[in-house]
């Protein structure tokens, strides 16, 4: 290969409308495992080492260049077609030699593999214009590829200006291809629109290749990879393809899932080995899940730490902010917000807790409350080591429970605790003798 990485220049086509999504927002930017389709794209861009990344997009499109930077960005005023998304980002580009990969904005799943052996054996062709086909099961709506008897990519025929021969072929053409960047520059200035579409398709560049005496190279790649998403019922899918890659990853690094399929990951979910992920668990942006950690089944977790051994769940939620020490415990019906709890501290059963630090080895009892908000600031509540908060307390912050404190059972606690003290809030208990017994006879009278 001439090119090194400093020779590869990418480019993302996702100028187009997305007009089927139905949406406000532009298609590339509907996410898949959190991460905006195009985030994949440029991910996967970025794994080659390119020299830059150019991303075509249209001046309305405002989510996409504010996601996009600070990679570059070319305009195109109008959507005349791929051969005149492409054209606007070459002219954008100063470099004048090296290699032009193109990708598509909504086409997420290729891999950094694919990707580069597809580099790799366009190079060695030493042709200057290749594409990356697959054989589709059901090629309608796909560009077919017509190869001459050298194995040159001939032309690549639209759906709408195929043959019936032409549309039987099932090599078609991914949408994904490279080429020399000084020949591109002057053959996309040679496609015209004269087709059914009346645009100017990147698919006429064979034909044009060929009037220049140069040939095409092709390569193909598992059709899995080649999925786009037009539509909602399209991106629903992609979101099980890349789930599914998820799934495999973590399970690959060491991680048990129980029911791989109802187990949902980030795209930058981190998870440790020895992991046991019980079913129907979802993770949110930003998690990484330490060592010998157990996730029991119906858990929601996001922007949380958890780190070795530590349990969590059923039925738990961890907000971001949220730090779980090693061995920490939650349980079922549990809300952790913004909140440290410490090395082998338990919250098991039906608590919130918000804008909080717990210290080592306390025990904080089933419907427990912080009330960390006024209705205009947060404020913090700070549990020192080993502090045992009672069942049903409500603990309004700011508040301090230093070390070793108790709080009894049903206290409403508005001022600090001291270091061992037992802090009470509550009515004492009264007992009326016979109460119940002659209330119950007087009833029975009147009935
Ligand atoms: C294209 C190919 C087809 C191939 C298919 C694979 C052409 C003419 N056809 O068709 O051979 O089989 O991909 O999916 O290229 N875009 C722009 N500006 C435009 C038009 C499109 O940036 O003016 C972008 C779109 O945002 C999209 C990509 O280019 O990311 C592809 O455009 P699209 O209209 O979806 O082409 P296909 O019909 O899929
Ligand atoms: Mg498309």
């Amino acid at each position: 290969m001439t090119n090194t990485h400093k020779d590869l220049h990418i480019v993302i086509l996702a100028a187009g409308k997305g007009t089927r999504m139905k949406s406000e927002i532009s298609k590339v930017m509907h996410p898949l495992a959190g991460l905006p389709m195009i985030g994949h794209v440029i991910k996967t861009a970025n794994s080659l080492k390119p020299h830059c990344i150019t991303v075509v997009t249209a001046p309305a499109q405002d989510d996409v260049k504010d996601f996009v930077a600070p990679h570059k960005i070319a305009l195109q005023d109008k959507q005349l077609g791929t051969g005149h998304a492409l054209k606007c980002a070459l002219e954008s580009l100063k470099s004048k030699t090296g290699t032009c990969l193109v990708l598509y904005g909504d086409g997420p799943l290729y891999t950094k593999t694919t990707l580069s052996t597809f580099l790799k054996n366009y190079a060695k062709s030493k042709n200057k214009l290749g594409f990356l086909g697959m054989i589709a099961a059901n090629p309608t709506g796909y560009g077919r590829m017509i190869l001459d008897n050298n194995q040159s990519v001939s032309a690549i025929v639209e759906e709408k200006d195929a043959s019936a021969a032409q549309k039987k072929i099932d090599l078609c053409w991914t949408g994904v291809m490279c080429g020399d960047v000084a020949s591109l520059r002057k053959w996309v200035g040679a496609i015209d629109n004269k087709n059914k579409a009346g645009e100017y398709y990147l698919t006429a560049l064979p034909v044009i290749a060929a009037k220049n005496k140069s040939a095409t190279f092709y390569d193909v790649c598992p059709e899995d990879e080649s999925l786009g998403a037009n539509t909602r019922g399209e991106l629903a899918r992609l979101e099980q393809k890349i789930q599914e890659r998820l799934r495999g990853t973590a399970m690959e690094n060491g991680a048990t899932l129980l029911d791989p399929a109802t187990t949902y990951f980030s795209h930058d979910t981190k998870i440790g080995k020895d992991v046991l992920i019980e079913p129907n668990v979802f993770f949110g942006p930003d998690v990484t899940i330490g060592d010998h950690c157990h996730i029991k089944a119906f858990s929601h977790i996001e922007g949380a730490t958890l780190k070795k051994a530590t349990v969590v769940g059923p039925f738990a939620r961890l907000r971001p902010g949220t730090m779980l020490e090693e061995g920490a415990k939650i349980g079922n019906f549990v809300e952790l917000k913004n909140t440290t709890l410490g090395q082998g501290s338990k919250v098991n059963h039906l608590t919130y807790v918000g804008d909080s630090k717990v210290g080592k080895g306390s025990n904080i009892g089933a419907g427990t409350i912080t009330c960390n908000y006024d209705g205009f600031d947060k404020h913090k509540t700070t549990i020192g080591d080993g502090v045992f908060v009672g069942s049903n307390s409500t603990l309004i912050a700011p508040l301090t429970l230093k070390d070793g404190a108790y709080v009894a059972a049903g206290s409403v606690i508005a001022k600090d605790v001291s270091k061992d003290a037992l802090a009470m809030a509550r009515t004492r208990q009264s007992e009326k003798a016979g109460w119940a017994k002659s209330y119950r006879e007087k009833k029975k009278k009147k009935s």
